[in-house]
């Protein structure tokens, strides 16, 4: 297991269509799921979930992506609407996690999802530190109702994002990261 400060500083996303197997075994899934839940969570109110797909899973839930997206392009390609359907199937795991922020007497639904944004990322991390990789992505179908409501999302939980996770099948690139100077600054007062 790399060590954490090394981890965090080299961490970049492999593209979720170069993830490929192998993937976390049932055991290490439980511990991913077990380091996302440790997260601030004001109020403990648990305002996120998580939705595993795996094996045909992935293309049951590929299908309503892709229904969703003929019914907006009914002039679409066939091609075009296979590409839709095969959206959660490049990485042999997918994890959404889904928002459950909800309107609360104390906190304000802007933690609870600030909250979700946290869980996503410790999955993340954590399939980093277990020697896979990892890729966080919405998509336009995290924003449709219809894929929403086939996936069994409630009407007032919105998509956080799916994980995508896997091993690299070739080398990953980094990205430029922002110069602290431009984002950090210290208040004087
Ligand atoms: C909420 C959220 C949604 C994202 N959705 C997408 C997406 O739909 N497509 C995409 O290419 N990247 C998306 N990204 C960006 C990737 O997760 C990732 O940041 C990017 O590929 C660069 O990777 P790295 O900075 O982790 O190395 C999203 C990021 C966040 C936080």
């Amino acid at each position: 297991m790399p060590d954490a400060i090394e981890l965090l500083s080299t961490r970049s996303s492999c593209k979720a269509v170069a993830l490929t197997a192998p993937d976390p075994s049932a055991a290490e899934i439980e511990k991913l799921l077990t380091i996302a839940c440790r997260v601030p969570d004001h109020g403990k109110l648990a305002p996120w979930r998580f939705i595993l797909f795996e094996g045909e899973a992935r293309l049951a839930a590929g299908a309503a992506i892709a229904a969703a997206f003929r019914a907006k392009y009914p002039d679409a390609q066939a091609e075009q609407v296979a590409f839709e359907g095969r959206r959660l199937a490049h990485a042999p795991l997918v994890i959404a996690v889904v928002s459950r922020a909800a309107p609360h007497v104390k906190i304000p639904e802007w933690e609870q999802v600030l909250s979700a944004g946290a869980a996503a990322m410790n999955l993340v991390l954590a399939a980093h530190a277990f020697g896979y990789s990892a890729n966080w992505i919405t998509g336009w179908y995290a924003y449709d109702r219809g894929v929403l409501d086939a996936l069994g999302l409630e009407p007032h939980e919105r998509m956080a994002g799916f994980i995508h996770i896997g091993t690299p099948s070739g080398p990953v690139q980094d990205r430029p990261r922002p110069a602290l100077n431009d984002i950090a600054t210290r208040f004087t007062g």
